[in-house]
């Protein structure tokens, strides 16, 4: 009687085992977003840079040979070309979800300019980039997600409101806080976005120190829905 109950107990798991007993490729919403969201609070990202938010997409960044992943350190010269981003919905990944019909903006900025400690020149505009779209990921396929191989020129598109200035932290002011952030126009529209360009790269062109992306993005009624972060030095030190 008990075998009996074992043998049909395995052959009704075994029927099921590969979705049950599989683990999740990746960790879905919302502990991933949390952990984002603790590493922009370690690295005080959160708030000097941007207001405490939690995200509800995956921004991937990647150049040739380098991915970010919330605070690895890439030398300067890995970073010369422009990386590509791509935008993941990862509680969503069957692309159900109204999330994908917003045109979304990335942008990457230096808040250690010229350096962490003395931040007169912060924050430093390196990037904007609109007309960013939600990829989807294809869980059930793919053994692993394939983050940043969806690339910006196929996906069609990026329009460069200010051009990808790459990292050059100078010599011997230490580790630069390099972060991306995703935003989303607040208004929820679907059309192109109109978006102002900073006059100059310092301070976001706001002209006053700590002047940054958060300025920027209030002005254009954009809202935090992703970021990734690096740190990048001169290799003088
Ligand atoms: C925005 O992206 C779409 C495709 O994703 C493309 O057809 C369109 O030309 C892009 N617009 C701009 C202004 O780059
Ligand atoms: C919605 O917000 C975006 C970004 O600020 C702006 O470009 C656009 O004109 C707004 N659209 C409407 C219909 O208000």
């Amino acid at each position: 009687m008990r075998t009996h109950t074992i043998i049909a107990l395995a052959s009704v798991s075994g029927a099921i085992a590969l979705p049950t007993e599989q683990q999740p490729l990746y960790d879905p919403s919302p502990r991933s977003f949390l952990k984002v969201q603790e590493e922009l609070k370690k690295a005080e990202i959160i708030p000097t840079v941007i207001d405490d938010f939690l995200p509800s997409l995956t921004l991937s960044v990647s150049w040739k040979k380098d991915d970010a992943d919330l605070g690895n350190t890439i030398k300067p010269k890995r970073l010369q070309n422009q990386p590509s981003v791509s935008l993941y919905d990862e509680a969503d990944p069957d692309g159900v979800s109204p999330a994908l019909d917003l045109s979304y903006v990335v942008t990457l900025t230096d808040p250690d300019a010229p350096s962490r400690d003395d931040p007169e020149w912060s924050e430093m505009c390196h990037w904007i980039a609109a007309n960013v779209s939600v990829s989807q990921k294809t869980f059930s396929i793919l053994p692993m997600p394939i983050f940043g191989a969806v690339d910006y020129e196929e996906a069609g598109g990026l329009d460069d409101v200010v051009e990808y200035k790459p990292p050059g932290p100078p010599e011997k002011t230490g580790k630069h806080r390099y972060v991306f952030l995703a935003f989303a126009p607040k208004n929820g529209t679907t059309e192109p976005l109109h978006l102002s360009k900073p006059k100059e790269r310092q301070h976001w062109g706001t002209g006053k120190e700590r002047g940054g992306v958060r300025d920027w993005a209030r002005e254009n009624e954009l809202v935090p829905v992703a970021a990734n972060f690096i740190y990048s030095q001169n290799k003088k030190q």
